[in-house]
């Protein structure tokens, strides 16, 4: 069975197995690699290629339809945040989820680029302790929102937080106690756009191999 798109880009199936969506794939298949053996290497190969399809395919998108983002969904996205990786395994982070049109405003109007965090359905503050490595740890979770957020067919848009002075008044509006850094802001929602593909820097540009 080949790899097929559903309308939404989601990817089915592959070469190996029954049909899954891609974030069961993030889910599911590490597991059955431990527990079934004679599959492992067959389901790894799986892994891969769904994780790379969802980081070659997604888009920031800073367009939203107007609906909710249901509470089961949001869960799943924060749970493959907490699972990033930190220094030390500290975990330093901290994840803000705000759904209240009021306060997405609010957030909104304090940022210099991230206006249209008042259209979409959530906004999520990525908050870290400020350990030494906060920003890597915050910046590692931040990416798996990202990531998980589009393998489930919502869009994202990564806005700056890190040395923002706008970092301040969001902590306060949030109630973020002292000694927590902003690291990004995150919108959140059903896309309005279809973002296409954009220039990245080709492989043959950025890889070098033993010396630069
Ligand atoms: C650290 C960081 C800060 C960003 N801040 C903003 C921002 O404030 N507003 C915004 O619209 N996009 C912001 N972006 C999104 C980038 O503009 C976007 O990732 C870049 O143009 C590449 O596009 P892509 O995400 O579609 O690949 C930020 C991205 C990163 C990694």
């Amino acid at each position: 069975m080949g790899i097929q798109r559903t309308p939404a880009g989601h990817v089915w199936g592959g070469p190996f197995g029954p049909p899954h969506f891609v974030i069961n794939l993030f889910e599911i298949a590490p597991r059955r690699g431990i527990i079934d053996r004679k599959q492992g290497r067959e389901t790894r190969e799986v892994v891969l290629l769904e994780a790379i399809d969802a980081m070659k395919t997604r888009r920031s998108i800073r367009l939203y339809e107007e609906k909710a983002v249901p509470r089961e969904m949001i869960e799943r996205i924060i749970d493959a945040a907490r699972l990033a990786p930190s220094a030390n395994n500290i975990q330093p982070w901290e994840f803000i989820v705000v759904t209240d049109p009021g306060t997405r405003k609010k957030i909104a109007g304090l940022t210099d680029y991230g206006k249209f965090i008042a259209q979409s359905g959530a906004c999520v503050a990525v908050f870290a302790k400020d350990v030494k490595h906060y920003l890597e740890d915050g910046s590692a979770a931040t990416e798996n929102i990202l990531l998980a957020a589009h393998a489930l067919g919502l869009g994202t848009c990564w806005v700056a937080g890190y040395r923002k002075t706008y970092g301040a008044p969001v902590a306060e509006l949030l109630g973020v106690p002292e000694g927590f850094n902003l690291v990004a802001l995150i919108s959140l929602g059903y896309p309005a756009e279809r973002a296409e593909p954009h220039g990245k820097r080709d492989l043959s540009e950025v890889l070098h191999w033993e010396r630069f």
